[in-house]
Order: C-alpha cells, then sequence, then structure tokens
C-alpha cells in the first residue's frame, strides 16, 4: 500500500487514476483547484482519501496544499507516489501565440510538475523510494498546429522528467512519463466545443475527427491513462516512456 497525491484529480484522467489507485487498495491525495469536485471524486472511493485545494501554478498554494497533504499522509506511511496530471491546453496560431499565452502553457504543464516533484522527491528519497509519474501527452513528442504552446510545455516537461530520471534512479526515486494522444476526457470535449464554434462542424463530427487523428482510430480512455500510471507508479523501470495511441480494443465498459 502506497500514499498518492494525484494532481488533476477533480477531472478526467486525475479522477480515473485516483479511482484506479483506491482500487488497488492505495491512498489517495486528491488535489486541484475545485475542491467541490475533488470531493466528489474522493466520495467514489473505497479506500482512505482527501481532497485537498491546490493551484499548481502558484507556488504558495502548492505549499499549504502541501502542508496539508503531509499531515494527512503521516497516519499513512507519507507520500511516497506522485502523478502530476493537472494540466490545460489552450490553442492559438504563431503569430498570435502572446507571451501570457506561452506563460499559462508553462506554468500549469510544466512549473506545476516541477514544483511538486522538487518538494516531494527530497522527502521520498528520505522515506527510501518513491515513484513519480508524470502526464506528458503525445505533443510532448510531436509538433501538432494551432497548439505551439502546450506542445512546448509538454515538451519541457518530457525533458524534465528525461533528466529527474536519471539523477533520481540512484537515489530510489523511480520517474516515468506518459504520453497519451486525444483522450475521451472533459478537456477534449472543450476542444470540440472551441473548434465547433470556429468552423461550423458539430461536435460530434470533431470528436470524431480527434479519434481518426489518433494513430489506433479511436479515443484513448481516461482509465487506460490510469491503469497505465498505476503500472508505472507500482513497478515501471525508471526513465520509461508509455505513448497511448488508441490502438487494440477499448477496455470493457468504457
Ligand atoms: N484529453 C486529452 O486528449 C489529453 C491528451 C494528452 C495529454 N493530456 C493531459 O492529461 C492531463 C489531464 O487532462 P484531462 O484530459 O483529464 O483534462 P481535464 O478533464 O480538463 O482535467 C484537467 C485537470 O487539471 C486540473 N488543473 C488545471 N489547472 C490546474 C491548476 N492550475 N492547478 C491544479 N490543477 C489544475 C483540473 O482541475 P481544476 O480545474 O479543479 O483545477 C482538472 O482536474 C493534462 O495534463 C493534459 O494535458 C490530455
Amino acid at each position: 500500500m502506497a500514499t498518492a497525491l494525484v494532481t488533476g484529480a477533480s477531472s478526467g484522467i486525475g479522477a480515473a487514476t485516483a479511482r484506479a489507485l483506491s482500487s488497488a487498495g492505495h491512498v489517495v491525495i486528491a488535489a486541484a483547484r475545485r475542491l467541490d469536485a475533488l470531493e466528489e471524486t474522493c466520495s467514489s472511493l473505497e479506500g482512505p482519501s482527501i481532497a485537498v485545494a491546490m493551484d499548481v501554478t502558484d507556488p504558495a498554494s502548492v505549499a499549504s496544499g502541501l502542508e496539508e497533504a503531509r499531515a494527512f499522509a503521516e497516519d499513512h506511511g507519507g507520500i511516497t507516489w506522485l502523478v502530476n496530471n493537472a494540466g490545460a491546453a489552450e490553442s492559438a496560431p504563431v503569430g498570435k501565440t502572446d507571451d501570457a499565452l506561452a506563460d499559462r502553457m508553462l506554468e500549469v504543464n510544466f512549473h506545476g510538475a516541477r514544483r511538486l516533484t522538487e518538494a516531494l522527491a527530497p522527502l521520498m528519497i528520505e522515506a527510501g523510494g518513491g515513484a513519480v509519474v508524470n502526464v506528458a501527452s503525445s505533443a510532448g513528442l510531436h509538433g501538432y498546429a494551432y497548439v505551439s504552446a502546450y506542445c512546448a510545455a509538454k515538451h519541457a516537461l518530457v525533458g524534465y522528467s528525461r533528466a529527474a530520471a536519471a539523477e533520481l534512479k540512484e537515489k530510489g526515486v523511480r520517474v516515468s512519463l506518459v504520453c497519451p494522444h486525444y483522450v475521451d476526457t472533459p478537456m477534449t470535449d472543450a476542444s470540440a466545443e472551441r473548434l465547433a464554434e470556429k468552423t461550423g462542424k458539430s461536435e460530434e463530427e470533431l470528436r470524431a475527427f480527434f479519434a481518426s487523428e489518433n494513430p489506433g482510430g479511436r479515443l484513448v480512455t481516461a482509465g487506460e491513462v490510469a491503469g497505465t500510471i498505476l503500472e508505472l507508479l507500482a513497478d515501471g523501470e525508471s526513465g520509461s516512456l508509455v505513448e497511448l495511441d488508441g490502438s487494440g480494443d477499448a477496455p470493457d465498459g468504457e
């Protein structure tokens, strides 16, 4: 049994990861900005959990959220697993990607994960070991049109994770990456909604388009990503990178 802090656990992949961890008998610290949505996630879990309000772009909010998380984890062996999943994707063409947008993308997708890793890795080392899984994206490995700032931030997260994996391996902390293509979550729904307004196409048509863009021809499910995260936390080799592209059949019930 481990105690895992999951950011972005109020929705999509993060909420699915909280459920997968709890079903496997682990203790969950669910973090994000929306406390009501986090409490909803926690109320669906079988084992011990806590909802912790935390804005990963705000160092003071990260510090106070971590204080609360660590106090809760004291009775559960301390925080030895971290899932950096909080993220956001905004789009704009090159030429209209201003400093503010680039900063927003870097803050939430890169600095947030870096901040939590910096705070928790020393504690994991002290505790004798731990594991970090960073949720990047296929946009951390490939370039996509109209999301240059998001791609840049996810590439930064991939680079940081690879360096941290190399450095922390000898100290007992494994760092791995999950890089999904389009996943069936509220983030993809929001992209379809925005694009529908711009193009006049229906949201259903756009969701089908996103699915067709995935090499496997279907959207990845949040449960598949959560299952991969759980495997990597439990015994993934440090420096592992798993790209999920919708290949194979979707798991039953999703
Ligand atoms: N959906 C996809 O197609 C896809 C593909 C590849 C990678 N990803 C990545 O997967 C991760 C999860 O995305 P998702 O698809 O599950 O999207 P989602 O349903 O929109 O969830 C995003 C989560 O991030 C949290 N979050 C956003 N800004 C935050 C902040 N400043 N501080 C703390 N938490 C914050 C949100 O919670 P609050 O609003 O409550 O703060 C929410 O729980 C993201 O990193 C995303 O880039 C998604």
